[in-house]
């Protein structure tokens, strides 16, 4: 189990109401304890019809709170304000329309409702509802008033909706809500340094083809580089991102250039390079490419075929070649074996003011992984350990050290 630093011991009210997708909240609760967080759930009476507290509880590790009154025999009850000054962030998800619009309109008709509106903390919602719901025109009234007063919206997600129809209202998955809390907390860190950078970054992997279906190409998802890029965006720089193909989504205000080819990632890479300030090569590059590409598909002929591969530009050497006073170039090493020498031979050949070691060998790090282990070397020789943490996190670890070597290089 692995408990992420920014996760430790924050005060979590996860508020369930009464809606089918209550029952997901199993899983956010195990993602929130697993990675540190003290968790609180508050109910509405109805969403007990969903999901059972007793589940609740136990994941929760903590005593599931429905009512005002703790016990009717001895008058105890469950102090709303207290809880509203305990949480670090208070979550409604599901959030139904009934609790949207009781929200909206400030109604305290359950212990979930009062603990609203005594909340100082910020508030993050997630609707789900069916499809013609969510569309409906009051339902829209009362999100735009509520996001208009800072509460923080997550939206739903488009798919299967419990009543067979197709659209917008499931309830956001419980990894995408963990992540956007994660984003939230790595946020409230911001530095001004990044609000006049401009940062070149690239990601994923390459393609390189052989016919017009075929071609070489490797694992990497680009998750760490987008990681990266979208943590930059959230802290004001200018973001180019040159991405190979990937599943991952871009925060708005990145501008992608999408590639296949290494011969593209280098076009486009050293068009920008110049205009940045920082270079952040976190693409996991094809070193060769097929000498010749089939315009038609290739048939199979022998038993035996062989493809003659010729190099790629190094898009990483090739930027230190020409990088100037004022920019800083930061690389990704992936090493089986020697890392460090390995590491550090790379830092030079490359010119790079800052070399990121993943390594295979960790459990949890490297390809397609949510997880990641590195070190981190600078040209003075110092190498700095780093514990297992999410990508966000490690992104904000190489974020920080970046701005430290670019002030004092
Ligand atoms: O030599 P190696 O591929 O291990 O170097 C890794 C570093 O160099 C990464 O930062 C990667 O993005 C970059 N690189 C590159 N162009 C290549 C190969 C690697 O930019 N053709």
């Amino acid at each position: 189990m692995h408990t992420f630093s920014m996760w430790k011991n924050k005060k979590i009210i996860l508020a369930i109401t009464g809606g089918i997708a209550a029952y997901k909240m199993t899983t956010l609760t195990r993602l929130l304890i697993k990675a540190g967080a003290q968790v609180q759930v508050v109910m509405s009476p109805e969403a007990h019809t969903f999901v059972t507290p007793l589940t609740l509880a136990t994941l929760s590790k903590n005593p599931v709170l429905t009512d005002f009154q703790a016990d009717k025999r001895s008058g105890t009850w469950n102090n709303h304000v207290e809880l509203g000054l305990w949480a670090d962030i208070m979550l409604i998800a599901p959030a139904t329309a009934n609790t949207l619009a009781k929200m909206a309109n400030g109604l305290c008709d359950n212990l979930l409702m009062a603990v609203y509106l005594s909340a100082r903390c910020p508030v993050f919602f997630a609707p789900a509802m069916d499809l013609d719901m969510y569309q409906h025109f009051s339902v829209k009234q009362n999100i735009s008033k509520l996001t208009t007063h800072g509460n923080h919206l997550i939206p739903p997600a488009y798919g299967e909706l419990a009543s067979g129809l197709k659209g917008e209202g499931r309830l956001a998955e419980p990894e995408y809500i963990f992540k956007e809390l994660e984003n939230y907390w790595l946020s409230q860190n911001k530095s001004d340094f990044w609000k006049d950078k401009k940062v070149m970054l690239t990601a994923g992997p390459t393609r390189e083809a052989i016919d017009p279906v075929r071609f070489i190409s490797n694992h990497s998802s680009g998750k760490m580089g987008y990681a990266i890029a979208n943590q930059l965006a959230k802290l004001g720089a200018e973001v180019h991102l040159i991405s190979g193909p990937s599943q991952e989504v871009a925060d708005g205000n990145i501008k992608i250039k999408q590639v296949e080819s290494a011969q593209e990632m280098y076009l486009a890479s050293i068009k920008i390079f110049p205009q940045c300030h920082i270079a952040i090569l976190a693409a996991a590059v094809s070193d060769y490419t097929p000498a010749e590409k089939a315009t038609k598909k290739i048939k199979k002929k022998s038993e035996d075929m062989h493809i003659s591969l010729i190099k790629t530009p190094d898009i990483a050497a090739e930027l230190g070649k020409i990088k100037k006073q004022g920019q800083c170039n930061i690389g990704f090493a992936l090493e089986t074996d020697n890392e460090l020498k390995n590491a550090q031979g790379k830092l030079e050949r490359k010119n790079f003011d800052l070399i990121v070691l993943n390594s295979l060998q960790d459990a949890g790090a490297g390809f397609g992984h949510d997880t990641n282990r590195i070190k981190i070397i600078d040209r003075k020789g110092q190498i700095q350990n780093f514990a297992l943490k999410s990508k966000a996190e490690v992104a904000q670890d190489i974020i920080n050290q970046i701005e430290k070597t670019y002030q004092n290089p």
